[in-house]
């Protein structure tokens, strides 16, 4: 696809997901884009080079990627980083001591923990808020903050934050407006659309979408973000390597396909244990019984793959479930095309401190499910002979 047609009105995104940023090697025609494994690059006179000097800095195989995420993001600017946590990191670090960040009271474990036990030792403050309540959200602003930080649906609890709205609030405010948009994919949900300036990615989960590579990314239309994110790229150095930039631009091709079935098995599981006398809730945003469903229909094409429930369980009796699954996997992490099954409280949310867990709503006895792609009366079997193993 060539560079003028890279722009996001020209294609949708089942065909800029194959094409944006892939042009066919200019030297040999290679479809696909080569793997640069490569540190440093020939000059014709100092300074004099052809667009790449050194691989921190630069590498073509991670611009191809940079410019197919932008693409899929309707941004003009993309940067890759070497995790997701590297690029959450990356828009800290925009951030000086003093300065005060407002946040969802149910983060990724992850990002509470840079927040609490990185960012607050550099004198950043933060205030951990109930997203899905505005007028919660607008109370915590304070003269000092610079920052507006959320993930939508939530993880683990799949809350629903109106992006329009919480944008506004920031912007009101002269804040940035930061969207960790991992879980929706730009396949389901655009936030630069709906007013938010910066999104990051863990291309970990559904962009990379095999459970093969790490990696993150942050996409905006800001050509002045987009430096500092550059220079933050090459002076931190949290860069991906060549072969990891390859792997997830081979996942990007197919997120379309891959999240439409993931959505469609996440439906019918969500569906059946809202059936199961043992399962208390199910927090999955498509059921019309979910309170941000609404603002999920306006905001998102459909509701991912991820879902939570509630088992009427004891910590222990949890843990022995998701223990007990043949097709699930018990393991951290989400999007990819197998099924993932983890209690939160002592895995992925081990991090946050158990008061302040429960207040929040992860109980001893939530489950998550990343659904994957096979078939789904596989999965519902699964998950039936679990509850029957782990539960009295
Ligand atoms: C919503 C969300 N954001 C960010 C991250 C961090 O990404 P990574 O593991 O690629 O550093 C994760 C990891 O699970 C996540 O779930």
């Amino acid at each position: 696809m060539s560079d003028e047609h890279d722009s996001s009105s020209d294609y949708r995104i089942e065909t800029r997901s194959i094409h944006a940023g892939q042009d066919p090697d200019e030297e040999t025609g290679a479809l696909m884009t080569p793997i640069h494994a490569n540190s440093t690059y020939e000059q014709d006179a100092p300074g004099d080079h052809r667009g790449y000097e050194y691989s921190r800095t630069g590498n073509p195989t991670r611009t191809d990627l940079e410019e197919n995420l932008a693409s899929l993001e309707n941004a003009e600017y993309g940067r890759a980083f070497a995790s997701g946590m590297a690029s959450i990191n990356t828009v800290l670090n925009l951030l000086e001591a003093g300065d005060h960040v407002v946040t969802g009271n149910d983060v990724y474990g992850g990002t509470h923990r840079i927040f609490t036990q990185v960012y607050e030792d550099y004198d950043v403050e933060f205030s951990f808020v109930d997203m899905t309540d505005l007028d919660a959200i607008e109370a915590a602003f304070r003269e000092n903050t610079e920052l507006l930080w959320l993930e939508t649906p939530t993880n683990p609890l799949m809350s629903i934050v109106d992006i329009a709205g919480a944008a506004e609030i920031a912007h009101d405010h002269d804040a940035l407006c930061a969207i960790d948009n991992t879980f929706a994919t730009p396949y389901l949900q655009n936030p630069l659309d709906l007013g938010a300036d910066v999104v990051s990615h863990s291309l970990t989960k559904y962009l990379g979408g095999h459970s093969d590579v790490v990696g993150g990314a942050l996409l905006t239309n800001d050509e002045d973000l987009d430096e500092e994110f550059g220079f933050y790229q090459n002076s931190v150095g949290a860069t991906p390597g060549p072969f990891e930039s390859f792997l997830v631009l081979r996942g990007t091709k197919t997120l379309p396909v891959r999240m439409d079935r993931h959505c469609e098995n996440a439906r019918k599981i969500a569906d059946w244990l809202q059936d199961r006398p043992e399962v208390d809730r199910v927090y999955y945003p498509g059921l019309e019984s979910h309170p941000g469903h609404e603002i999920a229909r306006e905001q998102m094409d459909d509701f991912g793959g991820m879902l939570s429930f509630e088992l009427d369980a004891s910590m222990e009796e949890a843990s022995e479930v998701v223990s007990s699954t043949e097709v699930f996997t018990l393991a951290e992490s989400l999007g990819g095309v197998e099924s993932l099954i983890e209690q939160p409280a002592p895995m992925t949310h081990a991090a946050i401190p158990r008061e302040e867990r429960i207040e929040a709503g992860l109980t001893d006895g939530l489950i998550r499910v990343s659904v994957g792609i096979e078939h789904v009366d596989d999965l519902i079997a699964d998950l039936e002979r679990a509850f029957e193993a782990g539960l009295e």
